[in-house]
């Protein structure tokens, strides 16, 4: 770059004229600040697919010494040396939190750009997405090049998602990086140099921006406010999903959904995979397997399931077809420089691909799903879109539209499947009357988030692709993606009934819950396994249901913040080291209440780390102190989960699917703790947008079981909540009469409560075996739910 010989003032930040380089620094907020970097002869790019979120104000002062420039807001500074350009952050105090090499900086070798940042002493990385390996990401390297990678290995890279944005953490510190380019690019974490950390691309801009707050949280909400939140999806997207390569004909599909109603095992969505079509063409039906598709839909809704369609990009090269006609017609697919259309093998056999990079192709997409809604269809599977194709590896000089731009393939590879999912999510919630759209893609970009929820891949029905997957969506959720799930069961391969029955426990724990499985491979719906994996199998997903309550409130703080709905440890307990040891790294939290720890499918006797704070055993009451390994028994189909002390735990009664209502009693859990803790309450009508227009219902339940009182203060918003009574339990609290309401005085009663039954000695005709399971003599008190503010207080 060479040394600073310009500074000039700009909105928002400085622009230094450097020997070699244009350096832009711009602050978004006391935060986050933008570095952008370029050839002096260049311009600045003025477009991003990613970026949404703008600059603000942000007061801040200015030094200039002889050999550095100091920019300080209200959270950083940031010591620029003059000679060469070098940046440093460093908190108000003046401790280093991340920067450049001394001798490296930014720099470029031909058209490849890279920025080279000195490791801090016991430096930890973490986040990326979908990247497997360890949760401590120091001594790896990772490729950002969206990837089709059919059974890849746990240690595979790169997958289909490409998020370059991670988290450093170091002497109590941490921050976050993102960078902002979608060429084939590299992150390096000390892979095999003890110098320096890197993160390079093969061509572009270095354009980075660094994010500071005193919690990973607080750097989620920084990260996603740039990169954008998820919306709230539809409450039936986050009940049970069931999937196969392929159900067909349309007879087995309503086959399968009936036997989940005869069966008694909730479930919302059924799959149509792409035996659907007509020899693979997206947009069409087959013509004998599904002659009647409304009707089968139809059906399928009378008893209360959503169909979802898979839908690839790919366009089967075929005359009098009217998608591939239209295509060419108006000139919305990928072409070479010559003129002459890009052709690709995928499932149609040769094909054409939308360029979803033009504004025309988007629509015109978009306008598509107009008869599948029509049909009754609110929920849409983009697959493919790295794009795939058979051979993997698209020539580089195939030409983009890049909104009027232009673009090669090495610049909008990584952008399709992201472009493909706003493509759906925007044309389907135009046609969709004020519903809210499910879209589910398996390629993405940062910020795909707004648009669609993400699963894993074509994963392996194994103990290790169960830790790998889990891991995963914990990682997805440190880069702004918070729905987010794995195949349950494992795509290729074939589960035994133990590894699908711990599987679908973990599942019943994810933000989203799917099961699915490969073409010619064993039945794995969750009664192919025999009665006992299916009763372990009805228990979880009843389980899932009851705490919908629970679940949306937390998807709505996940749409609100960016914090995740499943959210690796690092994000509350990042100075643990415990944490971040391959046996314990697995370890999550579901919302803020519970702790997840995924076990083998074979392990009867499992050791477990729990932080600080004091844990209860959700199925048992038994409580455990913080900071500590404990082993407990995992029969067959048992899932550790912990809830922390100090929890609110909302729940209801378990329904066949979302579009039942259940009673109108609300069921709230109350866990004795130590700290004050509180809760956000978030209830709507689960499936519009009515909740723009002030159409919810959010309250604040705050419990302090040091002074004992709960309280549920007066709720906000016009909607009214489903619930007319609560019924509160009272988890390790010794309570001794009265308890009172509102100052008036309330009846305590007690009861024998049993969250899941059975867990293990499965006998199918004794239902009231395995008492153990049982909490005994819990307290509770039955209240009306009034909208005012609400006080419990006990003695
Ligand atoms: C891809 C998808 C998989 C799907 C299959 C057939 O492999 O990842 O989920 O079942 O294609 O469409």
């Amino acid at each position: 770059m060479g040394s600073i010989a310009n500074a000039t003032t700009i909105e928002n930040g400085y622009l230094f004229a450097c020997e070699n380089a244009l350096v832009k620094l711009e602050l978004f907020n006391a935060g986050t600040v933008r570095v952008n970097t370029i050839r002096a002869n260049k311009e600045f790019e003025k477009f991003s697919y990613v970026v949404n979120g703008t600059p603000i104000y942000t007061p801040h002062e200015y030094f200039e010494e002889s050999d550095y420039i100091l920019i300080q807001t209200a959270k950083i500074k940031i010591r620029i040396n003059k000679n060469p350009l070098r940046v440093q952050f460093l908190t108000l105090q003046g401790q280093i939190i991340n920067q450049d090499h001394p001798s490296f900086g930014t720099s470029w070798i031909g058209s490849e750009i890279a920025s080279y940042k000195s490791i801090q002493p016991n430096e930890i990385f973490v986040g990326l997405g979908e990247k497997t390996g360890n949760l401590n990401r120091r001594g790896s390297y990772y490729t950002h090049w969206n990837t089709d990678y059919f059974a890849y290995p746990t240690n595979g890279d790169p997958l289909y998602v490409s998020t370059p944005f991670f988290i450093g953490i170091h002497g109590g510190l941490c921050y976050g990086l993102f960078y902002n380019n979608s060429y084939n690019s590299k992150m390096d974490f000390g892979a095999s140099n003890d110098r320096f950390t890197s993160f390079s691309a093969a061509d572009g801009e270095m354009d980075y921006y660094f994010f500071y707050d005193d919690t990973i949280s607080g750097i989620l909400s920084q990260y996603t406010s740039l990169t954008g939140h998820m919306h709230l999806p539809p409450l039936w997207s986050l009940g049970f999903q069931q999937c196969r390569y392929s159900y067909y004909p349309d007879k087995e599909v309503l086959n399968v959904a009936r036997t989940f109603r005869e069966k008694d095992i909730p479930a919302d969505v059924i799959y149509l995979d792409i035996h659907y079509m007509d020899k693979y063409k997206v947009f069409t039906w087959h013509p004998e397997h599904f002659a009647n598709p409304d009707e089968m839909i139809e059906q399928l809704s009378e008893i209360g399931f959503h169909t979802v369609l898979i839908l690839d990009p790919g366009v089967k090269i075929e005359s009098g077809y009217t998608i591939y006609e239209e295509g060419i017609e108006k000139n919305l697919f990928l072409k070479y420089p010559d003129g002459d259309l890009y052709r690709g093998d995928v499932w149609p056999g040769k094909c054409h691909f939308p360029d979803f990079s033009n504004p025309e192709t988007r629509l015109w997409w978009g306008e598509k799903y107009a008869p599948l809604i029509q049909s009754g269809i609110e929920g849409f599977w983009n697959d493919m879109n790295e794009p795939a194709t058979w051979g993997k590896s698209i020539p580089d000089m195939v030409e983009f539209n890049y909104e009027g731009i232009g673009a090669t393939h090495r610049k909008a590879h990584n952008l399709y499947g992201l472009l493909m999912a706003r493509s759906t999510y925007e044309g389907t919630k135009e046609r969709l009357m004020g519903k809210r759209p499910f879209v589910l893609t398996r390629s993405g970009f940062s910020g795909i988030q707004r648009y669609a929820a993400v699963w894993t891949g074509d994963n392996i029905a194994s103990d290790e692709h169960m830790f790998c997957g889990v891991r995963l969506v914990n990682s997805l959720g440190l880069a702004g993606i918070p729905f987010a799930g794995y195949d349950v069961g494992g795509f290729a391969g074939e589960a035994s009934p133990e590894l699908f029955a711990r599987w679908i426990a973990l599942g019943a724990f994810s933000p989203f819950f799917r099961c699915h499985s490969m073409i010619n491979s064993r039945d794995a719906e969750p009664w192919s396994f025999g009665e006992e994996v299916e009763e372990i199998s009805r228990n979880y997903i009843k389980l899932r249901y009851r705490l919908l309550p629970y679940i949306y409130s937390t998807f709505y703080e996940a749409s609100q913040s960016g914090v995740p709905v499943q959210r690796s440890l690092v994000l509350n307990y990042m100075n643990d080291a415990r944490i971040y040891s391959t046996d314990y790294q697995n370890e999550y939290l579901f919302g803020s209440s519970f702790l997840i720890a995924p076990i083998s499918s074979t392990q009867v006797l499992s050791k477990i780390y729990l932080p600080e704070g004091f844990w209860y055993d959700f199925f048992t009451d038994k409580a455990h102190d913080g900071n500590s390994e404990i082993i407990i028994d995992t029969p067959k189909g048992s899932l550790p989960v912990l809830v922390k002390g100090g929890s609110i735990i909302p729940m209801q009664s378990a329904v066949a699917h979302t579009g039942v209502e259940g009673d109108d009693t609300m069921e709230i859990h109350l866990y004795n703790g130590v700290l004050k803790n509180s809760f956000t309450y978030y209830e709507d009508d689960g499936s519009t947008f009515a909740y723009e227009e002030l159409q919810y219902y959010l309250r604040e339940i705050i419990l302090d079981s040091e002074i004992k009182q709960l309280s549920l203060k007066a709720k906000s918003g016009q909607y009214h909540s489903r619930f007319k009574s609560a019924r509160i339990y009272f988890h390790g609290f010794k309570m001794e009469r009265p308890i009172q309401k509102n100052g008036l005085a309330l009846t305590l009663r007690y009861t024998d409560y049993r969250f899941v039954l059975p867990l293990s000695n499965f006998d199918p005709w004794d239902k009231e075996q395995d008492a153990s399971k049982m909490i005994r003599d819990l307290p509770y008190v039955q209240i009306a739910l009034s909208d005012e503010e609400i006080i419990l207080c006990w003695r």
